[in-house]
């Protein structure tokens, strides 16, 4: 979110917690900003309207609670919490304080599933039938803390990863799952958690979707978007394997743990992402088929495969990568709007991914209680 936050001049950062010395450095270096150790000091500052948590998975109901006490309005990533309790208490806590709660980035907030939202609730192409959702990463490869290969601790590809995916399912279905039937692959007995999974999403109205992920692959579905990666950048195509490489090069966990940490802000590897990204951003392979036309939302819009024509409906290359969030966040904070992406959403989707998790455990399918409907445009 950093060259989103750089670039919004909605946005000043004024300070910052992380128990890292090397990241405090450099936030003061790099922004002339408050630097404090903890999230306790940093929720203390007057000057501190929005806080954003960006901390381990299993931080943020913590996180969130002290920046609430605090009255400040919050942007927590994805996932929002490892449990349900958890999201009620961050739910219960912002609603006491008065202040707003955002949760993402997810890739729901990109501009093409939106826009595919918007085609099909305007109805111009007939109800929605049935959502397909797939893609094939190296996401389990990529240096990990030790916590990220854990499942009790958030780790795996259906926190990390359902987290963007299931967002995108229920946003492009108007949000109301009804029930999960799910299998998950735990492959790779060196890292202990779930790098894939496939489930099938029974929506309250017939709707019905398919989301598939795995994080184990080594072929790459952003080959269907034209190369065009994640975050809307073109692909090194020479890079093939890059990933697993570097990890058999790492040899141990601490020595990968190290890995991550070298690369995360402040650190001896930190590369600063690209502000502007060539397109938009994605999350792999969608069809949503609609009783006239199937929609793909792509990084350059949406493409409506209709009776007689398919056609793009183009929409214009982004400013600033994951201006979106901001949009969003802004207009809750500031003008008092509603988040699409607020606590009661986001628990909605944790309760896919904890049925996702649960269903494949006990081979059952698992109903749900806890889903929202997309606010009303
Ligand atoms: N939306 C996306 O596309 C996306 C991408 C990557 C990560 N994430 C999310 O960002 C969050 C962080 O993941 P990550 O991979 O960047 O982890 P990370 O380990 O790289 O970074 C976590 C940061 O939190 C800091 N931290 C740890 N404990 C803290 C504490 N008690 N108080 C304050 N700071 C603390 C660490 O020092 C580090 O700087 C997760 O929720 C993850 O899912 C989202």
């Amino acid at each position: 979110m950093l060259p989103s936050f750089i670039a919004d001049r909605r946005v000043e950062l004024v300070a910052a917690a992380d128990p890292r010395d090397e990241a405090r450095r450099r936030f003061a270096a790099d922004f002339g900003g408050r630097t404090c150790e903890s999230i306790e000091e940093l929720c203390a500052d007057k000057s501190v309207e929005v806080v954003y948590v960006a901390t381990p998975h299993q931080l943020h109901a913590r996180h969130v609670a002290i920046a609430a006490g605090q009255r400040k309005h919050v942007l927590v990533e994805k996932p929002m919490a490892l449990t349900l309790e958890q999201c009620a208490e961050m739910i219960q806590s912002v609603r006491r304080a008065g202040v707003q709660m955002v949760v993402g980035h997810s890739h729901s907030f990109d501009a093409p599933y939106r826009r595919a939202r918007e085609i099909v609730a305007s109805g111009a192409v007939g109800k929605p039938r049935m959502i397909s959702a797939f893609n094939f990463t190296d996401f389990l490869y990529r240096p990990r803390r030790p916590e990220e290969l854990d499942t009790a601790q958030g780790g795996g590809a259906v926190f990390s990863q359902g987290a963007h995916q299931i967002d995108i399912v229920r946003l492009l279905g108007g949000g109301r799952v009804k029930s999960v039937r799910a299998a998950t692959g735990a492959w790779d007995r060196s890292r202990p958690t779930e790098g894939a999974y496939a489930a099938l999403l029974s929506f309250e109205d017939g709707l019905f979707a398919t989301a598939v992920y795995s994080g184990y692959a080594h072929f790459d579905s952003d080959e269907f978007a034209g190369w065009i990666g994640e975050m809307g950048q073109r692909k090194d195509l020479a890079a093939y394997g890059k990933v697993r490489k570097a990890l058999a090069r790492a040899g141990s966990a601490q020595r990968e743990a190290e890995l991550k940490v070298a690369r995360n802000y402040g650190g001896a590897e930190y590369a600063p992402a690209k502000p502007s990204a060539a397109l938009h951003q994605h999350f792999g392979e969608v069809v949503v088929s609609c009783e006239h036309a199937d929609l793909r939302p792509l990084p350059t819009g949406v493409m409506i495969y209709g009776d007689g024509e398919a056609r793009l409906d183009p929409l214009p290359t982004p400013k600033v990568s994951r201006e979106e969030v901001i949009d969003e966040l802004y207009a809750a904070v500031a003008q008092g709007h509603k988040p699409v992406h607020g606590g009661d959403w986001a628990m909605a989707t944790l309760e896919v991914c904890l049925a996702i998790l649960k269903s494949a455990r006990d081979g059952s399918e698992i109903a749900l209680k806890h889903q929202t409907s997309l606010p009303a445009p």
